[in-house]
């Protein structure tokens, strides 16, 4: 809804929404598990009783309400047919499609036998797709990771489409391609589908959307039918939105001296907030002063009666407890809010850190302790935009240019509630004689960064460090046998590297044998195919059993794609 906030009713009929990764056979079973995560009507959702054939005769609340959420794809991760068709029997009434996630690299996937842990089982992934599309009302879509070769990834995505899906969204990433090893989407990949495929097949390219410029050139690239985002939308919810003509600004908008411009964090946690208060609560937003721009009269900004004066001063040193004893919701939608601000304000609280703590110390159904943080970070941008004017943009030079970041300020890596600031590893200064320079280089962000740098009272993209940069810093290392292999493959691809290089991102790197330094203790390198779970060969591969009522299935715990 946040982002559809943004875009005119036209654009908004082409933007589709996906929930969150639901796991089937818990969404069947488990009332609780289904209530936690999904809220089309304000009862719990049932199956529909035969004489109810209007679903709407219930009271519809949040997902999938045709009023403000559609279309909408309720998304699963399943492994046995039954329980899947059952789960999106559950979800038709309220969604447009169903989408089974063929792409999930987690650990809690591979333990589970689903996501991308089902490439090897080409059989059970027709079984899935064609037991929905023979008996859903509604269409069912999938998504998967690219796998070794063109080739391959060409007859996995035959098989999916085959099997009755309407759309194939293709992550331009291997299974192996998370964490530190995530690295660039390989759009060549999705390219070579769109080439390969009947003329109809609808696709949707997925990897490498950091801003909205990037949509165009992915499209252009791959040749898809649409892009998904995820990250990216998650750090600007404006992403898919044109940017307003110079000079036609709103107060939301923010534009430069050095003409880039972007959405401005406060105006959109505002609107975030306003959507909690409409839809989640159901009721009135409360009254906001104009969002401040520089010109404005400033009185607001010394007046401390209205805030905890505390908390403006600098890092808060008694825990500060702002939940006033409210109780903690099991809405989906308040548990996600902070996930949803750590990822907005990453680059603000990573400089305002005394924010980050009071957010962080903030319960999330502590609903006007959320608008305290709101206050804060209004208050914190307005005086960061009375700084950029009064030294005439060299606030920012100075502190925050891209050029002269040190090492180790930029990357910036989520990790649930918590926020880790990582190391970027690029060298400093200029590239010396037979170094590559690091702007130039396809293993190296400092481009990136570079292209979506913007203050940081402007929503912009995480930028992870690369595998090289990854493996220079020492969080993760390579085995000789895929070292010698990396640098053969290394040469193969500079003679590549014409092919169809996106401009905020250029290369991939095959990372199988890399092994994480946390899980590479005893020094031995562990093949990902020796760790799938095996089959008791009676019954087939046994999932692991999962708590339906801890919370986590649709949270960062399982980040999945
Ligand atoms: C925190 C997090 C949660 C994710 N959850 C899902 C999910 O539930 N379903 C899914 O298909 N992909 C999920 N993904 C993967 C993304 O959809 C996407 O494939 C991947 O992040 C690359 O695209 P992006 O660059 O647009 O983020 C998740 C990614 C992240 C970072």
């Amino acid at each position: 809804m946040l982002t559809r906030s943004f875009l005119a009713p036209e654009e908004n009929a082409k933007l589709l929404a996906y929930t969150p990764m639901f796991h089937a056979r818990l969404f069947e079973e488990t009332a609780k598990y289904r209530d936690a995560h999904f809220q089309a009507t304000k009862e719990p959702i049932e199956p529909i009783e035969p004489n109810v054939t209007d679903p709407a005769a219930r009271s519809l609340y949040l997902d999938g309400n045709p009023k403000f959420d559609r279309p909408l794809l309720v998304q699963f991760c399943a492994n046995d047919p039954e329980h899947l068709l059952r789960a999106a029997q559950l979800a038709a009434p309220y969604c447009d499609a169903v989408d089974l996630n063929l792409g999930c690299p987690q650990g809690i996937a591979r333990k589970g036998h689903y996501g991308a842990f089902l490439q090897e089982d080409q059989e059970l992934i027709f079984k899935l797709i064609n037991t929905l599309h023979k008996n859903l009302p509604i269409p069912v879509t999938a998504k998967i990771r690219i796998l070794d070769s063109k080739e391959e990834t060409l007859a996995y995505a035959k098989n999916v489409l085959g099997a009755g899906a309407s759309i194939l969204t293709v992550h331009g990433r291997r299974r192996e391609q998370k964490g530190h090893l995530t690295g660039v989407a390989d759009w060549g990949y999705i390219r070579y589908l769109r080439e390969n495929l009947p003329k109809d097949t609808v696709i949707f390219a997925n990897g490498n959307i950091l801003q909205h410029g990037d949509i165009e050139r992915c499209l252009e690239a791959t040749g898809a039918d649409a892009v998904m985002s995820a990250e990216g939308n998650l750090s600007d919810p404006a992403i898919f939105a044109k940017p307003p003509p110079v000079g036609q600004e709103s107060r939301e908008y923010w534009q430069g001296r050095d003409g880039k411009g972007g959405y401005r964090l406060d105006a959109i946690f505002r609107r975030y907030m306003d959507i909690l208060h409409k839809y989640v609560l159901e009721q009135e937003p409360p009254q906001r002063r104009p969002l401040f721009v520089v010109g404005d009269d400033e009185t607001w900004l010394h007046d401390t009666g209205s805030r905890d004066g505390d908390h403006e001063e600098g890092p808060v040193r008694k825990k500060v407890k702002h939940d006033g004893g409210a109780k903690r919701s099991t809405s989906p939608n308040i548990s996600a809010i902070r996930p949803h601000l750590f990822h907005l304000l990453r680059h603000f609280i990573s400089k305002h850190t005394d924010i980050r703590d009071i957010l962080a110390k903030t319960n999330p159904s502590d609903v006007a302790g959320i608008e305290k943080v709101l206050d804060l970070v209004e208050r914190r941008i307005a005086r960061g935009l009375i700084d950029y004017e009064r030294t005439d943009g060299k606030s920012m030079e100075e502190g925050e240019s891209v050029s002269k970041l040190k090492k180790g300020q930029t990357a910036e890596i989520a990790n649930g509630d918590e926020v880790k600031i990582e190391s970027k590893t690029e060298p400093e200064g200029d590239a010396k004689e037979g170094e590559v320079d690091p702007e130039f280089d396809p293993e190296s962000s400092v481009a990136t960064v570079k292209a979506c740098k913007r203050p940081w009272w402007i929503a912009q993209p995480i930028i992870r460090p690369l595998p090289k940069e990854a493996l220079a810093k020492g969080s993760i290392k390579m085995s000789k046998k895929e070292k010698k292999k990396q640098e053969q493959a290394q040469a193969q691809t500079q003679v590549q590297a014409a092919a169809v290089p996106p401009t905020t991102a250029t290369s991939t790197t095959t990372t199988t044998e890399v092994e994480t330094k946390e899980k590479g203790a005893n020094g031995q390198t562990e093949q990902l195919e020796n760790q799938l779970p095996k089959s008791d060969k009676k019954n087939g591969v046994q999932e692991p059993p999962l708590n339906p009522t801890a919370p986590g299935l649709t949270t960062d715990q399982l980040v999945c794609g």
